[in-house]
């Protein structure tokens, strides 16, 4: 853009220098912001009525964990889309129970980039450490912490989506029951009690299987979580 006035400035420059009075010139320059919520499926569903991506602000360094290029979301007017926004601008979470193949996944990450919010997933299926999660001291000593990723998420904001969440480890599930509820926030014991507040745009997505024989190792999440 620069380089165009910079362009522009020399020529109107040159014409007033070169004394052409008869010939008129009219230049029209148009510029405009680059817009967030450009994505060619915005207009498809109206997600920035709940969650508008222009009030989130977030580290730049989380902005790479939007999902980029997801394809459409088809359904039959249940408007889930929508429905998942609207549940995280009210609740700031939401549940999706269905059996596999249902695209939940692939709908969380669709309400993440059109909302423009960071996306943390996490699948509690898999043998992932209270340590991964919340962050551990590597090397010696107690000088180098790494934050876990449940921990990012609520200092930096974004969806914490928990894939398989009723495959989730019960000491998992107990921690992060302070920072659903009304006190918001995290507590470190690993790390002299740090206290960590959520992050006014953390948002929460967990998704299931229906509890059945069919999936094995499955199991009702626990009543506190609920
Ligand atoms: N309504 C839909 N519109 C477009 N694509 C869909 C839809 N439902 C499912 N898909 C596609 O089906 C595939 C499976 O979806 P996805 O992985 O999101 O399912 P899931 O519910 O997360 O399953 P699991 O419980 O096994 O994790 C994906 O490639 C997804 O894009
Ligand atoms: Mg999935």
């Amino acid at each position: 853009m620069s380089d165009l006035t910079e362009e522009l400035d020399s020529r109107i420059k040159e014409t007033s220098t070169s004394k052409v009075v008869n010939e008129k010139f009219s230049v029209n320059v148009t510029m405009s912001k680059l817009k967030r919520n450009t994505h060619i499926l915005s207009k498809n569903y109206d997600v920035k009525k709940y969650l508008d991506s222009t009030k989130f602000t977030f580290a730049p360094e989380i902005a790479e964990l939007v999902p980029k290029d997801t394809p459409a979301y088809l359904d039959n007017g249940e408007r889930y889309v929508e429905r998942i926004a609207r549940s995280l601008a009210f609740f700031k979470q939401c549940a999706l129970i269905g059996p596999s193949g249902t695209g939940k996944t692939h709908i969380v990450y669709l309400v993440a980039e059109l909302a423009g919010l960071p996306l943390w997933e996490i699948n509690c299926g898999l043998q992932t450490s209270v340590f991964d999660l919340f962050g551990r001291y590597v090397g010696l000593g107690k000088e180098n912490w790494i934050d876990g990723l449940i921990t990012s998420w609520c200092r930096h904001g974004g969806i914490l989506y928990l894939d398989e969440a009723n495959m989730m480890k019960q000491d998992i599930a107990t921690r992060l029951n302070p920072i659903l509820d009304q006190r918001g926030h995290l507590v470190l014991t690993e790390k002299d009690n740090e206290i960590i507040q959520r992050h006014k745009d953390a948002f929460l997505i967990i998704s299931m299987n229906p509890v059945s024989s069919e999936f094995a190792g499955t199991k009702p999440i626990n009543a506190a979580m609920r």
